[in-house]
């Protein structure tokens, strides 16, 4: 890869102003100052410093998030914070975006990446990856609801869902449920709801595909996925 290329991928400026970086000889390749952005190395052979401290190249991000209320799952936005705002500038510069959305009131998990070829992988309405969520309902939820669910509701655009798996951990005046989808329509969780005339109350995404939430990340806390998970996660796209 050539050297211009790497700086700018690990977010050393434009390959313009990577150029710039290269003449002030801020840049050593093995130990020796280089100048000539067109330079092939290897990342995993060659040892690129840039003053003085060597970088660490990888191409891809993964990152598991508990995302907090009040931040939307996007890149950017004009009025709220986005969950790559909570990002440290160490892990920013790759570029990561959401995997799919969770609501603005929604928390738990998302995974932000930027190997737009899982995440796609993972988003396919084909591959049917099962996304688990807990949730809290305005009043009691019945078999009956489990059964309507298992068989699909229809929503208020007409569309029916999947087959849906609903578990009813506490029921009661405010009930307590998990629930396992395979797609993920817009306001998925909370217009199956609505379908039965009951209102999610406080949603937490638990599950994504093969990976759960790390219920030790408090809420707008994150960390890279530790080489198990994402294989679990890839493995499970196939
Ligand atoms: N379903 C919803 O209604 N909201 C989410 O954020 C995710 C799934």
């Amino acid at each position: 890869m050539r050297l211009d290329k790497l700086l700018a991928n690990m977010g050393y400026g434009s390959r313009k102003e990577v150029k710039g970086l290269l003449k002030t000889g801020a840049i050593k390749v093995n130990g020796k100052a280089v100048k000539d952005a067109k330079l092939h190395v290897n990342p995993e052979t060659d040892e690129v410093s840039v003053h003085g401290e060597i970088i660490e190249y990888k191409e891809f991000i993964y990152l598991m998030m508990n995302k907090p209320q009040g931040v939307i799952s996007a890149t950017e936005d004009h009025q709220h914070e986005t969950v790559v705002d909570l990002l440290e500038i160490d892990d920013a510069i790759y570029n990561p975006f959401p995997v799919g959305r969770l609501d603005k009131d929604t928390e738990g998990l998302l995974l932000l990446t930027n190997d737009g070829q899982l995440a796609h992988q993972l988003l396919s309405p084909k591959k049917h990856v099962p996304k688990t969520y807990f949730a809290t309902i305005n009043m009691k939820v019945t078999e009956e609801d489990v059964e309507a669910f298992r068989k699909g509701v229809t929503l208020d655009d007409g569309y029916v869902t999947k087959p849906a798996e609903l578990t009813i951990l506490k029921s009661g005046e405010s009930s307590e449920i998990e629930l396992t989808i395979v797609e993920g329509k817009f306001h998925q969780v909370k217009r199956m709801f609505e379908s039965r005339g009951k209102k999610v109350t406080y949603l937490k995404r638990i599950s994504m595909g093969a990976l759960p939430l790390d219920e030790e990340l408090e809420l707008g806390e994150y960390r890279e996925l530790t080489e198990e998970e994402l294989s679990a996660l890839k493995d499970k796209k196939e």
